[in-house]
């Protein structure tokens, strides 16, 4: 056997012993299946209404990092307009939410400072953590007391970090207190809005606009990949930060810049997002959550945004449910531990603007069905 074969062999064993955990990922894609899934909230990346911008004129490619050749421009005028519509001073996009994350996380902080994060903040933002030399703290989610306690605890400059809404779980982060005892201790407040840009505030800003949290939070995150149907992320804040983070973060240095129409997308994207139908989308919400507090026998988790979930509690047993839907026509899919702790493992369910009551009502018959 050559070495690379057996350097195979060693992948083979650890992705059978994966198998036998039940944790086990695979690709799949569909099509025709109702979408429970995406994160396209409002159905941006389906609708053809970005593909309405004319981006002949530009070239297909950046040609280099920000740094270099990649800037233009309009990829400044963008992370301006970006900047104004969630009331911040300045904003610098990164490629992708995670790279964001990675970058700010990774350069923000030094040796002897502390980063207090939520236990299930996002895996970009632990991924930028562990890469700086801080020190990192996890406070109980979204239990206050805890993070007070770790405040109290922490030394050097301290950091705190918490998504608005949470991938998984769907429920909020209570900002508004989380931001006062910021204050208190002198701690830097950083806000992952992923889930939230183009979903609350009265335009679609996200939770810090819709509190008026301004200018209690140090830095704020929007991805572009879930309701503005695109692709890439901005981290908002002072224009010191951002000049701070193209000096140092490192995701954002070595890399080549988005393609030059990725702006012009994005400035589009912008102009609609006030007009999205979040009314329509909570109207959803509200629906999906009256219909399934009357399901006995299946445990939903408890949020009161479009992230829902049905509590399933095994691998196994929550792939095989995932599957089942799959097959009955439904696009959702099973999170298995570790990326949700062992025994809140779940099928993930979306809603989106462009669901109907009559979808929400096969998806939990067919819940149903399969949870007796
Ligand atoms: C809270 C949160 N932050 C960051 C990201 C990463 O964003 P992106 O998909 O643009 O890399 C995600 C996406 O899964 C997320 O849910």
């Amino acid at each position: 056997m050559t070495a690379n074969e057996q350097f195979d062999q060693h992948l083979q064993q650890k992705l059978d012993e994966k198998k036998a955990a039940g944790t086990l990922r695979s690709l799949i894609y569909a099509t025709g299946k109702i979408d429970f899934s995406s994160n396209d909230y409002f159905g941006f990346a389906q609708s053809g209404l970005l593909n309405s911008v004319d981006a002949s004129a530009l070239p297909s490619g950046a040609t280099g990092s920000r740094s270099i050749t990649g800037n233009s421009a309009l990829a400044e005028a963008t992370e301006q307009l970006i900047a104004d519509f969630h009331n911040r001073q300045a904003a610098l996009i990164f490629n992708t939410g995670y790279m964001a994350n990675v970058g700010f996380f990774s350069c923000i902080a030094s040796k002897g400072d502390t980063f207090i994060s939520d236990e299930y903040i996002h895996a970009s933002i632990i991924d930028g953590m562990r890469l700086s030399y801080a020190n990192r703290l996890r406070f109980k989610h979204n239990d206050i007391a805890d993070l007070e306690k770790k405040l109290q605890s922490s030394t050097g400059k301290k950091i705190v970090a918490v998504e608005s809404i949470y991938s998984m779980d769907g429920d909020e982060a209570p900002l508004i207190a989380i931001a006062s005892l910021c204050k208190k201790y002198g701690a830097l407040l950083v806000v992952d809005e992923a889930h939230a840009t183009g979903v609350f505030g009265d335009k679609g800003d996200g939770m810090v606009c819709k509190y008026k949290l301004e200018d209690e939070v140090y830095a704020v995150i929007h991805t572009f990949g879930k309701a503005l149907g695109l692709h890439g992320a901005v981290v908002t804040g002072s224009g010191v930060l951002r000049n701070f983070l193209l000096n140092q973060a490192r995701s954002f240095i070595f890399t080549t810049a988005l393609p030059p129409q990725h702006y012009l997308l994005l400035q589009k994207a912008y102009e609609l997002l006030p007009t999205a139908d979040r009314n329509g989308l909570a109207e959803l919400v509200k629906y999906f959550r009256q219909q399934v507090s009357g399901l006995e026998n299946v445990s939903f988790i408890d949020s009161h945004s479009p992230i829902q979930g049905v509590l399933v509690g095994d691998n196994f047993k929550t792939k095989a449910l995932a599957a089942s839907l799959f097959e009955n026509g439904f696009f959702v899919r099973p999170i298995v531990s570790p990326t949700v702790p062992a025994g809140k493992e779940r099928i993930r369910i979306c809603l989106h603007s462009f669901n109907t009551r009559g979808e929400i009502d096969e998806l939990l018959q067919a819940i149903k069905n399969n949870c007796h």
